[in-house]
């Protein structure tokens, strides 16, 4: 049966930046191993591009940025590997977090904390909520994350609400997702050569933008990024309709 959320049209954005822009962040070994230095090396210099774009999206009006951090299905990598990830970014957060919540930045996380270091998954918390009343830019940090883990929990979260059959619609599902609350992204991005989205955002990204480099993450830095913004202005979103000879910026 259809639901009114059906029939509603969707509207282009009026300008021509994102409003919400997601990342793969790939190529940190390839990188790495480039370089004949250890993979986690790349994760660590992967960190430096990160600065570089947070920045960039406060200078360019963005409002809200996705990282992908550390998909539920990394945890089949060598554990010495998966290790110094965890490591990377409880450093990160020790390093960054002030400076963020000082700069008006809200740091959320999609995903789970089940199975992480009680440590780390301590540090994730205390960054969402010390940064809670910020709303210059939000960065969600898809650590841990599935999006098929995350329909699932959404479903779940819904069946347990009980809410009748025909009162479920989209909108329903999408308040459910860890994204709650947040536009779909506009623009999603992937470093690396990779053209997939290996389990990444597979709800919102239903009309998303999709760019893609050969860059691998460490190498990717403003000018890339704002690369990738000045072509997301020049691409025609239809959203299912017909040209209406309007380009994503409205002109
Ligand atoms: C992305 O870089 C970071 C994570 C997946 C955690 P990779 O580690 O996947 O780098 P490549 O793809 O092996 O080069
Ligand atoms: C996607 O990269 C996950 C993150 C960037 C965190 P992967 O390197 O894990 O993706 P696949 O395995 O090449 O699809
Ligand atoms: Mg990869």
């Amino acid at each position: 049966m259809l639901q009114s959320s059906n029939l509603r049209p969707v509207l282009p954005p009026t300008t021509d930046v994102p409003t919400h822009v997601a990342i793969i962040m790939d190529g940190n070994g390839r990188w790495a191993a480039e370089r004949g230095l250890p993979r986690s090396l790349g994760h660590r210099a992967g960190t430096e591009s990160v600065r570089g774009i947070i920045k960039t999206c406060v200078d360019c009006g963005i409002k809200v940025l996705t990282l992908y951090a550390f998909s539920t299905e990394n945890w089949q990598r060598p554990y010495d590997e998966v290790e110094a990830l965890f490591a990377i970014l409880s450093d990160v957060i020790d390093r960054e977090t002030d400076e963020l919540r000082q700069g008006g930045v809200r740091i959320r996380h999609l995903g789970t904390l089940n199975g992480v270091p009680p440590s780390l998954a301590e540090r994730i918390r205390k960054a969402v909520e010390t940064t809670v009343g910020n709303d210059r830019l939000i960065v969600n940090v898809a650590f841990n994350y599935g999006a098929r883990e995350e329909i699932v929990r959404a479903i779940r979260r819904v069946v347990q609400s009980g809410l009748a059959c025909n009162e479920i619609d989209e909108q329903v599902i999408s308040a459910n997702l860890d994204s709650a609350g947040l536009p779909d992204p506009d623009l999603i991005i992937r470093t690396a050569g990779e053209m997939r989205l290996s389990n990444f955002l597979l709800w919102q990204a239903a009309y998303a933008e999709i760019w893609c480099t050969d860059v691998y993450w460490p190498d990717f830095d403003a000018a890339a990024f704002r690369q990738a913004i000045d072509d997301y202005g020049r691409r025609q979103r239809r959203f299912g309709g017909l040209s209406s000879g309007k380009r994503a910026n409205g002109v």
